[in-house]
């Protein structure tokens, strides 16, 4: 005999009961879900709105293209039946030897990154799931992870479930007086904070995203290296987030060709989701030193036994070639353009419309608006009023309770839609501010 228990009374029934660290997760949703929620087609039909009305700048993705050649790989395998039946079989827990073989040389190749092997990568179902089990590899109860203020809103979810009683400090990088990114306007303070830090919380990690989500800024080398040092004397870790590298519009800092044989303290996360329009074929992977790689391997054996095989399979095949035949470059190079056009457009439009202090991305997706008030009331208001789509910043960090995070990254191409959103918002803000 079965028996159906309603949602209801099973969630409120104690011996069905959750996990103490999903519960209060649970209780605390992220801010940033909570937007993405709004912009579902039932919310906005719901609030009265037209969806096909709806600009949204809410989004983190990219929209390019992915490469017509790593598209043509997928083709390949799809249609060879020997190809086709491997795809479908387990490979290491790390990955196949080939793609990170292969992903080494697209390090080399775009970044200069030099010495590393296939020893020092772990491949893995995107930099989501590898930062989790990085944490996991890395993070004991009791431990700090340091992060910066603001930063990544899934760092901080992240790290309660991957490390259930660990703590967070954080750096503040953010002057939100002056809307300025201090490690570029005031380098000694952050550095003189930094240590401060450091020296109170001893944190077992320091992680921070280049460039950075949602501030589209890069931390200047002089802040990653005392952030190494620290770690390294300590036995701790820095790890570095490069879902973005690929879209730098400034010349990267000397870290962005640290290699974990110089850098042992060193990880390196990254993503096949950014540069090449990968976001749902989920692909990624880790640099550290071998040692990190082998405790790594022991947690996915158990979160995902092995990364996705085909993703794997065109990854190595369209690096093979687009390393030598020099279409990789191309395509980055290309891609990267795209962006910084978007960004350009994206502050052209917030200074003529919205005439707030905010941050010119010098890479990423992202720009971050003051907009005056509680950002957590104003972005509701405002896709009521307009239709148009921001993150209020509260969920990135306290530094941002008073900004919006826009990304032009889903706008990439159609630079209109970023014009009219900004005038549309611009327009009901100063219309606002006569009445409020
Ligand atoms: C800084 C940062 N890291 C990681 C991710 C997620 O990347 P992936 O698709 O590889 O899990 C994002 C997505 O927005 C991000 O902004």
């Amino acid at each position: 005999m079965s028996t159906t228990i309603p949602r209801e009374s099973a969630m409120s029934d104690r011996r069905l009961r959750l996990s103490a660290s999903v519960r209060a997760r649970i209780a605390k949703p992220s801010p940033i879900r909570q937007t993405m929620k709004m912009a579902e087609r039932q919310t906005i039909v719901a609030m009265g709105l037209n969806p096909d009305d709806v600009i949204s700048f809410g989004g983190g993705w990219v929209n390019h293209p992915a490469p017509e050649a790593f598209r043509k790989a997928y083709e390949e395998v799809a249609a060879d039946a020997a190809l086709f039946h491997k795809s479908g079989a387990y490979t290491a827990t790390l990955g196949e030897l080939e793609c990170r073989e292969q992903i080494a040389r697209f390090e080399e190749h775009l970044f200069g990154v030099p010495r590393l092997g296939p020893e020092h990568i772990a491949v893995g179902m995107g930099s989501t799931q590898l930062t989790h089990d990085l944490i996991r590899t890395l993070v004991d109860p009791g431990d700090t992870v340091l992060l910066l203020d603001p930063t990544y809103a899934n760092y901080e979810g992240q790290i309660a479930l991957a490390a259930p009683g660990s703590r967070i400090v954080r750096l503040q990088v953010l002057d939100p007086d002056t809307w300025t990114y201090l490690p570029v306007a005031d380098l000694e303070r952050v550095l003189a904070d930094f240590h401060r830090l450091f020296d109170a919380h001893q944190p077992r990690l320091v992680l921070f995203g280049a460039p950075d989500n949602p501030t589209g800024q890069i931390v200047p080398q002089a802040l990653a290296d005392a952030m190494y040092e620290r770690a390294a004397e300590n036995g701790g870790w820095l790890a570095i987030d490069f879902a973005y590298k690929c879209q730098t519009f400034c010349p990267p800092p000397a870290y962005y060709a640290w290699s974990p044989p110089d850098h042992p303290h060193l990880i390196a996360i990254h993503s096949n989701s950014k540069w090449a329009r990968g976001l749902g074929r989920r692909l990624g992977w880790l640099e550290a030193h071998p040692e990190v790689i082998d405790g790594l391997e022991t947690i996915q054996q158990c979160s995902i036994l092995c990364p996705d095989t085909l993703s794997q399979m065109t990854m190595a095949r369209y690096l093979k070639r687009a390393v030598d035949d020099g279409s990789l470059r191309a395509y980055v190079d290309h891609a990267n353009g795209l962006y910084r056009e978007a960004a350009r457009v994206t502050i052209e439009a917030v200074d003529e419309h919205l005439g707030r202090p905010r941050l010119e991305p010098a890479g990423g997706l992202y720009t971050v608006v003051d907009v005056g008030t509680d950002a957590a009331a104003f972005v509701p208001e405002a896709l009521r009023a307009t239709s148009v789509l921001v993150v209020p910043g509260r969920g990135f960090g306290p530094s941002l309770a008073n900004g919006v995070r826009i990304s032009y990254g889903p706008l990439v191409m159609t630079p209109d839609k970023i014009r009219e959103g900004l005038e549309r918002l611009g327009r009901w803000m100063r219309r606002r501010e006569r009445s409020p």
